[in-house]
């Protein structure tokens, strides 16, 4: 991939990193990163060697402070600042990706920043993160889905608190109410975030996979219809290599090969 000015993308083995980049103004997101951020999305969809993406943000302060309140100013108008954003459907992108993807969270995660946080499957964050919803004191809704990802992950009570009060919680509230898998001190972000995708890249990546599509498309229907589906998944995967190949090691003690077939 081509080197970006806004993201990083890394690739190590079967774990792919996503850095926001753009450290001095607290990663917020401009348009130039939603074009990157598309970029790599699309690539790292079909590249079936990557298992686990982990979502962070550089530098000390910021996961990433929201959307970039000057591209608001420089449009030729509000409207059209507000309308280019959805040119791209990054947020469409982020929900669909077969693989986990897991956010490191650190310092502010306002915004966009918690809206692409909620993009993510898990969320690790530090103990100094806090998280907020400033857009209803701007004036705006917010624009990637957080009055549908929030209630689903917190339940609607907490989400309509955060959206409507605006109030920035901390990480330990954040934990509380089910918003993030893990607090850790600042310098085990990355460890523990690492080691999360570690164990998931360990396992049949095809069950993986359908572990998530099962779950989370799941949500979205009546319960027998997402039991079914359910189902029709846990069939299909019995047909690959991999269902067989778990067991197997099992009964010869040693770690299982899983060949994602
Ligand atoms: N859009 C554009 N620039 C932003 C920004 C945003 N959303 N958030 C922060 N920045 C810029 C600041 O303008 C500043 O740039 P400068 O050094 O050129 O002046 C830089 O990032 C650092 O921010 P600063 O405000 O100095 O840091 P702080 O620690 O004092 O405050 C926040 C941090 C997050 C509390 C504060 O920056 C803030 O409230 N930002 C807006 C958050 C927001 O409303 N996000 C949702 C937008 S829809």
């Amino acid at each position: 991939m081509p080197p970006f000015q806004t993201v990083i993308y890394e690739k190590s083995e079967n774990i792919a990193s996503i850095t926001l980049n753009r450290p001095k103004v607290l990663n917020v997101y401009n348009l130039q990163m939603r074009d990157e951020l598309y970029q790599i999305l699309c690539a790292v969809k079909d590249d079936d060697e990557v298992k686990v993406i982990i979502l962070k943000g550089a530098g000390e302060k910021a996961f990433c402070a929201g959307a970039d309140l000057s591209d608001f100013l420089t449009a030729p108008s509000p409207t059209i600042a507000r309308q280019v954003r959805w040119e791209r459907d990054i947020w469409g992108h982020f929900l669909s990706l077969p693989q986990t993807i897991i956010g490191a969270l650190h310092g502010y995660v306002l915004g966009s920043g918690i809206e692409m946080a909620l993009c993510c499957d898990l969320r690790t964050a530090s103990e100094d993160a806090s998280f907020g919803l400033p857009e209803a004191g701007l004036g705006i809704i917010p624009a990637a889905g957080a009055t549908q990802t929030l209630p689903r992950v917190v339940g609607q009570a907490k989400a309509l608190e955060m959206l409507l009060t605006t109030r920035r919680i901390d990480a330990q509230e954040a934990y509380r109410i089910g918003l993030i898998n893990r607090v850790v001190p600042l310098p085990q972000l990355m460890p523990a975030a690492e080691e999360m995708a570690q164990k998931i890249a360990n396992n049949g990546p095809l069950t993986v996979r359908a572990i998530k599509e099962s779950l989370m498309r799941g949500m979205d229907l009546p319960l027998d219809h997402a039991l079914r589906l359910n189902y029709l998944l846990y069939e299909m995967n019995l047909t690959t290599e991999d269902s067989a190949e778990g067991p197997l090691a099992f009964t010869e003690k040693r770690k299982p090969r899983y060949k994602g077939k």
